[in-house]
């Protein structure tokens, strides 16, 4: 088959039809199908499922040292439960608190203590400055770029590239400008791309030097065990390059078990320098008496340890591999011969990245969603829903069952088809 690219007008119109065609016919089956967000299936949660049971009627809720997880207490979380993430982190337990359910909750919450506190490095909080801007490598996780919007902090799109974000970019933009105080990463298996930063990428960050005393890298390392399969990526750890340098306090570490136990009723975690942590602890323990020790005991009985993650970890990745395995497969298949589309083949993580031909991400989103299948909308993973190039979208593969999948993803290589067509053609 011809590339679009490559048709001539009468070629592009006769397509044209037949693509219209087989949109209409989609249309008339009334589809639903839901690709939108990056949850786990069903078959997922079932994975942990004797989880909720492990605390049965014979225990007495106590950690081996005798905590009783029903009271109060254990500010920063359980040391069980903290050595656990520690040993699968590969980070020093003291420097980890453990939150409630969500880390993106302990983002916004980070966020929130240096706008109303400062942190250390800073002569004052956040909000009393001018202005407050972040770097946003983009596209990007869009929940990330909430937090700022809805905080009033300037964002500054940074291309990603193969890598990770373009550092020339990220390095002369922190070198020079006072009022940028950080930068939104998700490391491994980005959000959408699926990309892992390179080993360059990771140490250009750990050497970062920044006009701001106070800028802070939020390292959302939430995909750090979610490989698809044994050929999964590695990440460099950050926390140990910058542990003990004059960069330490500038580097905040995420984490949850959202995508490993249960979205939503995981443990969360933020790793801190022992400044960091000084600083926070001050601000949580008025905030709180202490989390939810008794979610953190469950998770370290059913896993036991970090080999524990780790196998279960497998056991996902057989559940999600197929997923993408289809979508790529449909990608290849319908969207490649006719040159109008890229995307990219992560390894692990929740998502695909597509990116449709320019100035047709908007429509192929409209015509999905006016022939029942959701995705994430277009424009979201860049910061203000704004896409310059509107190309790019999200594919999240992991929920739907996999028949359903397989129909939404032939829709959406309609849908792009249609909207590049109708583009060419001026219709
Ligand atoms: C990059 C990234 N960070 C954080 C989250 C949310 O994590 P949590 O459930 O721990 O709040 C998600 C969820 O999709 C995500 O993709």
């Amino acid at each position: 088959m011809k590339k679009y690219t490559e048709m001539d007008r009468a070629e592009l119109l006769s397509e044209r039809q037949r693509i219209q065609n087989e949109y209409d016919d989609i249309k008339a089956q009334g589809y639903k199908l839901d690709m939108s967000r990056g949850k786990p299936s069903s078959e997922q949660l079932r994975l942990t499922e004797s989880m909720l049971g492990i605390l049965n009627k014979g225990c007495d809720c106590k950690t081996d040292e005798g905590i009783d997880c029903r009271n109060y207490g254990q500010l920063f979380g359980l040391p069980e439960a903290r050595q656990l993430f520690s040993s699968l982190l590969d980070i020093p337990a003291d420097n980890i608190i453990l939150g409630g359910n969500s880390s993106l909750n302990m983002m916004y919450d980070t966020v929130v203590r240096a706008m109303l506190y400062g942190v250390p490095g800073g002569d004052r909080p956040w909000c009393k400055l001018d202005r407050v801007k972040f770097l946003c490598p983009s596209p990007g996780y869009d929940r990330h770029f909430s937090i700022c919007e809805s905080l009033g902090i300037e964002m500054i799109p940074v291309d990603m590239t193969p890598t990770g974000p373009d550092m020339d970019a990220v390095e002369s933009l922190v070198a020079s400008d006072e009022s940028i105080k950080g930068i939104w990463c998700v490391p491994k298996y980005s959000n959408p791309q699926g990309i892992t930063y390179s080993d360059e990428t990771v140490r250009r960050f750990a050497r970062l030097e920044c006009k701001a005393k106070d800028f802070r890298i939020f390292w959302d390392n939430a995909y750090a065990v979610h490989d698809l399969d044994e050929e999964g990526d590695s990440l460099l750890n950050i926390f140990r390059l910058m542990q003990g340098t004059d960069k330490e306090d500038m580097l905040y570490f995420f984490f949850s078990t959202s995508k490993i136990s249960f979205p939503g009723s995981g443990v969360a975690m933020l790793a801190l320098s022992d400044g960091n942590l000084a600083a926070a602890k001050k601000i949580i323990e008025v905030q709180t008496i202490g989390p939810d020790k008794i979610n953190q005991l469950r998770h370290v009985k059913y896993f036991t340890n970090a080999e524990g993650i780790v196998d279960h970890m497998r056991l996902h990745g057989m559940v999600l591999k197929p997923r993408f395995d289809v979508v790529l497969g449909t990608l290849r298949k319908e969207l490649a011969p006719a040159g109008i589309a890229s995307w990219t083949e992560p390894k692990g993580g929740y998502f695909i990245s597509l990116d449709v031909a320019d100035g047709t991400a908007a429509e192929t989103y409209r015509l999905a969603a006016e022939a029942g299948v959701k995705i994430t909308k277009a424009g979201a993973t860049f910061p203000y829903g704004k896409d310059p190039r509107d190309r790019n979208l999200r594919l999240a593969p992991s929920y739907p069952p996999l028949r359903e999948l397989i129909e939404a993803i032939h829709v959406i290589c309609v849908c792009a088809k249609l909207a590049y067509l109708d583009k060419a053609l001026n219709v």
